[in-house]
C-alpha cells in the first residue's frame, strides 16, 4: 500500500497506476475516514473494491467540524496502526493529509470560502438532529468533503449509514458539484452486542458499553412495533422511547423518525421505508444509531 502525504503525492500514486499497461480507464474508490480505524471502516474499503480497481483511503481529523469544546483535541490518532489495518484489508493508497494540505489558505480562509459557496450549505437539514446538538458540523463536514473529492477525484465515494444526516447531505452536495461521482452508502457494522461501530466507542469502559447498547436495543423495539405489531410511527417511536428512557444513565438527545429522502420527520400517514434515529450521551461521550422500518398501508 502506498502513503501519499500531499497533493502531488497523491495524484503522482494514481497516475502511476492509470500508466500501467490496460489502465488508462482504471476506476478509483475513495473512503474518506478521521482514522481510528475498526472493522465498521474495513467494511467501508471491501465495499469499495467492490466497485473499482484502486481504493484510496483518506485519514484526516478534519478541524472545520468540530466545535467549540468538541473532542478534537482528544479525538484518537492512530496513524501506524490504521495503515497497518488497511493495508491487510488490501488498500491501495492511504492518503493522509496534513492541514495545510488540505486547506492551503488557511483554515480562516477555507472557513470563509465553504461559507460563500451555497453548494457547501448543509441548510435546514443540518440544523436538525446531529446539526441542532452540533452547530457548524455539518458545514464543515462538506467542506471536507468537497475538497477530498477535488484532491482525489473518484469514480466512487464510500460513507457509512451510521451517520445517515451525513450521508444524506453529501449525497444532495455531489449530485450538483460532482455529478459524475457515484456516492454508496454501506450497511452499518455492529459488535455482537448490538452497539453500532464507532471510532468512539473507545471512550467507553465496560460499565458505559452496557448502557450504549441500549441505543440500538430501543430502535430494534420500534422497529419490531411498525414491523411486527404494525405500529404507527407515533407509537413505534413511544415503544422506542419507553425502551431508552428505562436506562436513565442514556442521556437521550433525539429519538425521531424520518423520511430518507427528505430528512424530515413523518407523520402517521406515512408508508414506505422510514429511518429512526436516535442520539445520546453516554457519560461525556456522544452516540448515534440508526434503523430502517417499514411502514406498511394500514386498511380500516
Ligand atoms: O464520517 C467521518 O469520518 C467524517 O465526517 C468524514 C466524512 C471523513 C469527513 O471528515
Amino acid at each position: 500500500m502506498k502513503i501519499a502525504v500531499t497533493a502531488q503525492e497523491l495524484s503522482a500514486a494514481i497516475d502511476e497506476e492509470r500508466d500501467l499497461p490496460g489502465c488508462a480507464a482504471l476506476k478509483v474508490a475513495f473512503v474518506p475516514t478521521m482514522g481510528a480505524l475498526h472493522a465498521g471502516h474495513l467494511s467501508l474499503v471491501r465495499k469499495a473494491q467492490e466497485y473499482a480497481d484502486l481504493v484510496v483511503v483518506s485519514i484526516f481529523v478534519n478541524p472545520l467540524q468540530f466545535g467549540a469544546g468538541e473532542d478534537f483535541d482528544k479525538y484518537p490518532r492512530t496513524l501506524e496502526a490504521d495503515a497497518e489495518l488497511l493495508k491487510e484489508a488490501g488498500a491501495d493508497l492511504l492518503f493522509a493529509p496534513t492541514v495545510d494540505v488540505v486547506y492551503p489558505a488557511g483554515i480562516d480562509m477555507a472557513n470563509q470560502q465553504a461559507a460563500r459557496n451555497p453548494a457547501l450549505q448543509s441548510g435546514e437539514v443540518g440544523k436538525t438532529f446531529e446539526g441542532a446538538a452540533r452547530p457548524g458540523h455539518f458545514d464543515g463536514m462538506l467542506a471536507v468533503v468537497a475538497r477530498l473529492f477535488e484532491l482525489v477525484q473518484p469514480d466512487f465515494a464510500v460513507f457509512g449509514a451510521k451517520d445517515a444526516q451525513q450521508v444524506f447531505l453529501i449525497k444532495r452536495m455531489a449530485a450538483t458539484e460532482f455529478p459524475d461521482l457515484h456516492i454508496i452508502e454501506a450497511p452499518i457494522v455492529r459488535e455482537a452486542s448490538g452497539l453500532a461501530m464507532s471510532s468512539r466507542n473507545r471512550y467507553l469502559d465496560e460499565a458505559a458499553l452496557t448502557v450504549a447498547v441500549q441505543l440500538s436495543k430501543a430502535i430494534n423495539v420500534g422497529k419490531a412495533a411498525a414491523e411486527t405489531l404494525a405500529a404507527r410511527p407515533s407509537v413505534a417511536i413511544k415503544a422506542a422511547l419507553a425502551r431508552i428512557e428505562s436506562v436513565p444513565e442514556a442521556k437521550l438527545d433525539y429519538l425521531a423518525v424520518v423520511d430518507p429522502s427528505t430528512f424530515e420527520p413523518i407523520d402517521d400517514a406515512f408508508v414506505g421505508r422510514a429511518l429512526m434515529l436516535i442520539a445520546a450521551a453516554v457519560g461525556s461521550t456522544r452516540l448515534i444509531d440508526n434503523i430502517t422500518i417499514d411502514f406498511q398501508e394500514q386498511f380500516a
